[in-house]
């Protein structure tokens, strides 16, 4: 695993962004999107390359991590819209290759299973962008997720429905469940990319890093994995050894 500890969150988004732009040059043709605060700058920054130094994202397709039940693309708060406005809609990577799970599917578990056998089809991802959640959850994976799981329905814990609260008018409006894709799903990219900044994810990141194994940390899964890079700014590795 490697860390790389960035002096500000603009800076991770330019080291993130390298990884990724990097990949595209040797080939990779599939990406791996969260959404969130995590990831913004990474995005502004390929939106930035893509504008400025034309880096082109036409042969690329894209796969979410995660989307909440009962919410539907022409949603706002739904994953699929929020990645369309933030990201998609500035590059030039065609609407129709950017896949997520289908949240107002009739049998959300059924959906989850196309969803996963679509990565397994046309992975793997080649370059998967992670943030993780105060609790060490990565995509919905909350703790006591298995570490080999696929994409599934989960329940979000009140904390997480708490942090996420603020893209809702209503806390109340926070969905319970989400498709996400599972630990052993996200494992399957071939280079996984953590982001974390500020340092209210740090014993986030320290439990992801230093702690042991295990499901209570779902994040710590990536210690399994042969390529991780975590890109951290110095408030969030506060509380490393
Ligand atoms: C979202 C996702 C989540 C977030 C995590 C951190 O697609 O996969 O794991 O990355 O909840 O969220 P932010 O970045 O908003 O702090």
């Amino acid at each position: 695993m490697e860390i790389v500890i960035v002096p500000s969150p603009e800076d991770g988004g330019r080291i993130a962004a390298d990884i990724v732009c990097g990949a595209i040059e040797k080939g990779a043709r599939t990406l791996g999107l969260a959404t969130g605060s995590s990831p913004l700058h990474t995005y502004r920054e390929l939106i930035k390359r893509h504008r400025e130094s034309g880096v082109s994202f036409a042969a690329m397709s894209a796969y979410l991590l995660d989307e909440y039940v009962g919410l539907t693309p022409d949603q706002p708060q739904s994953y699929a819209h929020t990645i369309r406005t933030e990201l998609v809609d500035h590059l030039d990577i065609d609407n129709a290759r950017v896949f997520s799970p289908d949240g107002g599917a009739a049998d959300p578990s059924e959906a989850a299973r196309r969803y996963d056998a679509a990565i397994v089809d046309n992975g793997p991802i080649d370059v998967q962008i992670l943030g993780i959640g105060l609790n060490g959850h990565i995509g919905f994976n909350e703790p006591s997720s298995s570490l080999t799981s696929r994409t599934r329905v989960k329940t979000l814990t009140e904390r997480t429905r708490a942090d996420n609260a603020r893209f809702f008018a209503d806390p109340a409006d926070v969905p319970h469940h989400v498709i996400t894709q599972g630990l052993g799903t996200i494992s399957d990219a071939k280079h996984l990319v953590l982001i974390a900044e500020g340092a209210r994810k740090a014993p986030a990141v320290r439990a992801a890093i230093e702690g042991p194994v295990s499901a209570f940390c779902p994040a710590s899964v990536l210690q399994l994995h042969p390529h991780v890079t975590v890109v951290v700014d110095e408030a969030a590795t506060g509380e490393l050894q």
